[in-house]
């Protein structure tokens, strides 16, 4: 069994109440919609679902599988779906997928939607094609914007690259997102403005897990390493002005290591903890502790994600 727990952040719905997690979907094999509208199943342990995004219409995955006839890492259902185990849909279409363009989403990573109904998604590309963003238009499905990563910036040797999440920083002066790298003491910042990305060097601390809160006065950045249970802060007005070394501040220690990190609009810090399986929270203004908020409970043959 996998199931899905997400938050559905609508721009047209006022969610001010208090938060509860509960599960949405759950599949005992996943159903993938092929070219024909027939399906190919897969079973939860041949799929990873690492990456989520969610619009007022859709919930968007990033899907990692083994299968050959599945040409597809990006994935829809529909957030109204009446099944509690919703058949997955290619997005936008099964043709932008097609392995030989690189047009087209190749590897899909970290997914968000913005605040005009926009998907950004992170592509890590694959051996003849280089690491890109991607923006689509959610009201009509097309590529609005392609950003394909300098050399210099994420290497276009396939081997040496494994591009991980984004947060995004809509500001008045523009769009900025932070992007972290698997493995690496730096991390990327991409100004939608100016068209530009550039490294950021972190001083010896690696970057997974990223969040920013979507408050307006917002001033840091969160961000935590796979195999370590420290959390740091950056100051963002320094990476909007295009600072390239930064010391990341420690706020604190989880009690496990986090896969990802996620920010409300009250500066509510959540984060899963790794093998806890369980979610915590953090209120950002005082200073740091940790309260559960979720546990997944299941068997030992189960497969459950929180995101
Ligand atoms: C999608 O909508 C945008 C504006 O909302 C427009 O600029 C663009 O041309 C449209 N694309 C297609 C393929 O219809
Ligand atoms: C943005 O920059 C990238 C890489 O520098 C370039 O390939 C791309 O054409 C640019 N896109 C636009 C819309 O200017
Ligand atoms: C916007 O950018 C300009 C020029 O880089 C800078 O002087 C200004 O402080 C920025 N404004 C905000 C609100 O960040
Ligand atoms: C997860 O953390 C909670 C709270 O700290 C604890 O009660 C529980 O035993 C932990 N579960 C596991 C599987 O470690
Ligand atoms: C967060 O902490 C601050 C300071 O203690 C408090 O004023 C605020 O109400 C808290 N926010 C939430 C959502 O609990």
């Amino acid at each position: 069994m996998y199931s899905l727990v997400f938050l559905l952040v609508c721009p047209f719905a006022a969610s001010a109440n208090a938060l509860e997690f509960t599960s949405v979907y759950e599949w005992n094999e996943f159903k993938f919609t092929l070219p024909d509208n027939s399906v190919k199943s897969l079973e939860p342990r041949q799929v990873e679902a690492w990456y989520l995004a969610v619009s007022c219409k859709k919930v968007f995955l990033g899907i990692h599988h083994g299968s050959k006839t599945i040409n597809y890492t990006l994935a829809w259902l529909p957030t109204n779906a009446t099944s509690t185990t919703p058949q997955l849909y290619p997005y936008p279409s099964w043709e932008v997928q097609e392995r030989a363009n690189c047009r087209i989403i190749q590897s899909a990573r970290g997914l968000t939607v913005d605040s005009v109904d926009r998907l950004w998604v992170l592509d890590n590309g694959n051996i003849k094609c280089p690491a890109k963003l991607l923006i689509f238009n959610l009201k009509n499905d097309s590529v609005e914007f392609i950003h394909e990563f300098p050399h210099d910036v994420v290497s276009h040797n396939y081997g040496a690259r494994s591009l991980h999440d984004l947060v995004l920083d809509e500001t008045k002066n523009g769009s900025f997102a932070y992007i972290s790298v698997r493995e690496t003491q730096h991390f990327l910042v991409f100004d939608l403005t100016r068209n530009r990305s550039w490294r950021v060097q972190t001083k010896n601390i690696y970057v997974h897990a990223l969040a920013l809160s979507p408050l307006k006065n917002r001033t840091r950045l969160f961000v935590s390493h796979y195999f370590s249970r420290e959390l740091f802060s950056i100051s963002v007005s320094n990476l909007r002005a295009g600072e390239e070394n930064v010391t990341p501040i420690s706020v604190g220690q989880k009690s496990f290591y986090s896969n990802r990190l996620t920010m409300d609009d009250r500066g509510l810090l959540y984060f899963g903890l790794g093998n806890n399986r369980s979610v915590s929270v953090w209120n950002s203004s005082e200073s740091f502790h940790e309260k559960q908020v979720y546990q997944v409970h299941f068997h030992a043959s189960q497969e459950s994600r929180v995101e």
